[in-house]
């Protein structure tokens, strides 16, 4: 298996995104199992991400810049979503919230994230995660169903328990199930 990951991921371009769930401490050790597969990994956070677990991180094990805003200075004239979008091979979103598959799946773009979603034409993966009740709420099962038919791919929750003291569907996958649904796509033709 370790050889299977190795060559499905050495060399490729992967940009992340990570959103604000209580699963993102899980997104670090993803980054830093793909960065040592040999993938050029690019992080983008949302804002409320951003509060619960410091960009910094992701950026040291990524090495690379970690995205949080889309109206910081940079040096370059195009915008980042729109560079990160082209260089992607994979979009990668782990954990994604309910907010933001409804984003997706809407088309709603307030942050860099969806929007970088709206200008990407890679393959897209996501990984949710979330209470059982949100996970089960009819809004959130139509905007994945949306996303679905329009080709996204999902990697779907554990059952087991929560961070919120509930048992149900929410938790999100483990990190070496996203790493081959991941490294399947990537060997895709
Ligand atoms: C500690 C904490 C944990 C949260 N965990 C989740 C979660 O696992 N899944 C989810 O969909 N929302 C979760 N939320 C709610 C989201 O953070 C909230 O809906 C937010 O607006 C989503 O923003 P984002 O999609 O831009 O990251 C959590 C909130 C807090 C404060």
């Amino acid at each position: 298996m370790q050889n299977q990951l190795e060559s499905a991921f050495s060399g490729r371009k992967i940009v992340v995104g990570v959103c604000s769930s209580i699963a993102v401490y899980k997104s670090a050790e993803l980054v830093s199992a793909m960065v040592k597969l040999g993938a050029d990994v690019s992080v983008v956070m949302t804002k409320n991400a951003a509060r619960l677990m410091s960009p910094r991180i992701f950026q040291t094990l990524s090495r690379n810049k970690t995205h949080v805003s889309m109206w910081e200075d940079i040096p370059d004239w195009k915008p980042e979503h729109i560079s990160l979008a082209e260089s992607a091979e994979l979009f990668l979103v782990a954990p994604a919230t309910a907010n933001t598959i409804g984003n997706f799946a809407r088309g709603i773009a307030p942050d860099m994230l969806s929007t970088l979603y709206l200008a990407m034409r890679a393959k897209t993966l996501v990984a949710p995660a979330m209470n059982c009740d949100m996970y089960a709420h009819p809004a959130v099962a139509e905007n994945m169903e949306i996303l679905k038919r329009r080709g996204v791919r999902f990697v779907d929750p554990e059952t087991g328990p929560l961070a919120c003291g509930k048992n149900g569907a929410g938790r999100l996958a483990a990190v070496e199930k996203i790493l081959e649904s991941a490294a399947e796509i990537l060997s895709e033709k």
